[in-house]
């Protein structure tokens, strides 16, 4: 009796494995212009992972806006999967939707809540107009070229009195003391420049609120500004001193990661990188990148 089940058992999946090729893990798509390595393994999955786990011990929650037991929610640009996961198990009975041009790391814990869609937010969305509670995008518009107009598109996933999240960082670095120093000043020149060209802007998160306000799609625009300080004596909050550490070693990842290809491009060198560095790490220096938080409430 055994024999024979294990024999068509057998036989049967040999047929499949005839029909069908063998599964391999989705690849990202790579016609999107996007600069970073995939997000979701190695050293780049590390990154966006101490990321959100810092931002999430400040907040103490996964927004500031006030959500009524959202039934659908949507995340663009999930990278490693973190803010989903947590949207998923904060909101149990909500369906969470997570997409990104890179596929979900292949070991993260999905809970059943949550499924994700692989897409390139350049093409025309695949999703019904007004079907979202909820769309949330962190660290995607600077990105992004044209955020401006993208606003639009994001506003019409949403139902009336749904919650647009948008979160991205001021790609600069302000010192309350004095003026940014040479290294500083070097480094982000070129940067800029760099991406300029790609049509895409790095200082975006300081320009959300304005679009956002402009965009006349919203009842209700607010905002909130997480200054992340390069040197943990600019604030006595723990979690804020947290925050900024893991920023800081992270986008000098980033700058690392990226020399190849930006550095020659933008003019950037290894001895402005090394002034950079000087600078960010010095104790006299009240050096911070500001992170802007907004919720806004679809008319
Ligand atoms: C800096 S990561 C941020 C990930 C995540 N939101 C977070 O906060 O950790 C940016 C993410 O946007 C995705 N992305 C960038 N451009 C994209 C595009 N055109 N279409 C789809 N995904 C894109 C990247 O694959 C990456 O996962």
């Amino acid at each position: 009796m055994f024999k024979t089940i294990g024999r068509r058992l057998l036989s049967s999946q040999s047929t499949l494995a005839l029909r069908k090729k063998p599964l391999q893990p989705p690849e990202p798509i790579d016609e999107a212009p996007y600069p970073l390595p995939t997000s979701s393994r190695g050293v780049e999955r590390r990154r966006l992972d101490d990321m959100h786990y810092g931002i999430a011990r400040y907040l103490k929650r996964l927004t500031y806006a006030p959500l009524e037991n959202p039934s659908r929610i949507l995340e663009l640009g999930s990278g490693t999967g973190a803010w989903s996961v947590e949207a998923a198990e904060t909101y149990p009975s909500a369906e969470v939707v997570a997409t990104d041009m890179s596929p979900l790391p292949e070991t993260l814990k999905i809970p059943s809540n949550l499924t994700f869609k692989q897409m390139n937010f350049l093409d025309p969305f695949a999703f019904r107009p007004g079907q979202f509670d909820v769309v949330h995008m962190r660290f995607v518009m600077i990105h992004l070229p044209n955020p401006k107009n993208y606003i639009h598109s994001l506003a019409s996933l949403l139902r009336p009195g749904g919650w647009l999240l948008l979160e991205d960082v001021n790609h600069t670095l302000l010192d309350a003391k004095r003026p940014v120093g040479p290294g500083v000043q070097a480094l982000y020149r070129g940067y800029y420049e760099y991406m300029h060209k790609q049509g895409v802007d790095p200082g975006v998160g300081a320009s959300l609120k304005n679009m956002l306000q402009t965009a006349k799609q919203f009842s209700e625009v607010n905002e909130a500004v997480v200054p992340c300080y390069m040197n943990p004596k600019s604030t006595e909050d723990p979690a804020l001193q947290d925050l900024g550490e893991i920023l800081k070693y992270s986008i000098d990842g980033v700058y690392v990661g990226i020399m190849d290809k930006v550095g020659p491009a933008g003019g950037i060198t290894p001895e402005i990188l090394r002034g950079w560095r000087r600078e960010v790490n010095d104790p006299e220096r009240d050096l911070r990148i500001d992170m802007h938080l907004t919720w806004s409430r679809k008319m």
